[in-house]
């Protein structure tokens, strides 16, 4: 079962908020808050950045401390990077160099995100305590909701 039933409203809400907004940290912070608050049963929620060649660093996030820098390549995060591609994985421990920031976490859903012109921002992270937590139907409708959403961004 997907973790909203609702996702037209929240991705209607989202872009209503970020309308116009050109501020990369406005809007990934405002995209964490609203999700981490719309979504169940998820632990963690926020964004590791494209910043640096080999190196994904954290961005504004909600729920316990993440690792602060991850490798392009490396961990569920990483390989959505390098990959550019959706990870939805049901069992962290069985996902060959996952990185346990967060010990409780069972299982993962990493979305790749771009701005409006097209630029690579880095990946949104969402954890879930529970296994199995995320399905195709959260990758599909937060892929779609947060290009919406960073639409504005260039
Ligand atoms: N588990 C992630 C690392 C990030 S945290 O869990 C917040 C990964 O393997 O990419």
């Amino acid at each position: 079962m997907p973790c909203a039933d609702d996702y037209p409203q929240i991705a209607k809400e989202l872009r209503a908020l970020l309308e116009d907004e050109t501020d990369e940290v406005a809007a990934l912070s405002s995209a964490a808050a609203v999700l981490f608050h719309r979504l169940d049963g998820v632990s963690f929620c926020g964004f590791y950045r494209a910043v640096e060649p080999d190196t994904l660093v954290i961005g504004p996030y909600q729920g316990p401390v993440g690792c602060l820098r991850i490798p392009l390549g490396k961990g569920v995060c990483g390989t959505a990077a390098a990959e550019r591609r959706i990870q939805l994985v049901p069992d962290v421990h069985a996902f060959p160099g996952h990185i346990a920031c967060d010990a409780t976490a069972q299982s993962e859903l990493v979305i790749p995100v771009f701005t409006g012109s097209g630029r690579f921002l880095g990946v949104l992270d969402l954890d879930s305590r529970n296994p199995d937590h995320f399905d195709e139907v959260d990758a599909g409708e937060l892929d779609s909701l947060l290009r919406l959403a960073f639409r504005d961004l260039e």
